[in-house]
């Protein structure tokens, strides 16, 4: 992949997760959240966060994206655009560096936006969730 297919692609992402971040149901927080994935066949998949009146039970937008890369086929992370709201850059919450982790390679990108200063931030999986517990601690699991 040349640079400007890398460029393209990462514009991509990001267009595509402001867009999805349009269609979020957040009535509570009022915090919209965009995530856009590209999997390992070059398909691309998104998600917004979804609430409910049951306030922890909503979803994450980067959870709802991985959901929809494991719907539709796909099965590992080549890069993960997330996009929020408010002036600080929104970075995945815990739990979301655990399911990124999941599906990540050590040369995943998870690509952040900070609105501030309009840049992009590009991470390893290890910058995102250090020390990580992975599919890889369970291997040699007795069970
Ligand atoms: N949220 C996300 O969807 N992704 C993040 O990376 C951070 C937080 C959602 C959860 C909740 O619906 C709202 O943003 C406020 O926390």
């Amino acid at each position: 992949m040349t640079e400007s297919d890398r460029k393209t692609t990462i514009d991509a992402l990001f267009d595509a997760a402001g867009s999805v971040r349009e269609r979020a149901h957040a009535p509570y927080s009022r915090f919209r959240v965009g995530a856009a994935v590209i999997d390992e066949t070059g398909a691309l998949h998104t998600g917004c966060n979804v609430e409910n009146a049951a306030y922890p039970e909503g979803i994450c937008a980067e959870a709802a994206a991985i959901a929809a890369m494991v719907a539709g086929g796909g099965r590992r992370i080549r890069a993960i655009a997330v996009i929020g709201s408010g002036p600080a850059m929104t970075t995945p919450c815990g739990g979301c560096r655990q399911r990124i982790r999941e599906f990540a390679d050590a040369d995943t990108r998870i690509l952040l936006h900070d609105p501030v200063t309009d840049a992009r931030h590009s991470l390893s999986p290890e910058e995102l969730l250090p020390l990580a517990f992975g599919p890889a601690n369970l291997k040699d699991e007795i069970r």
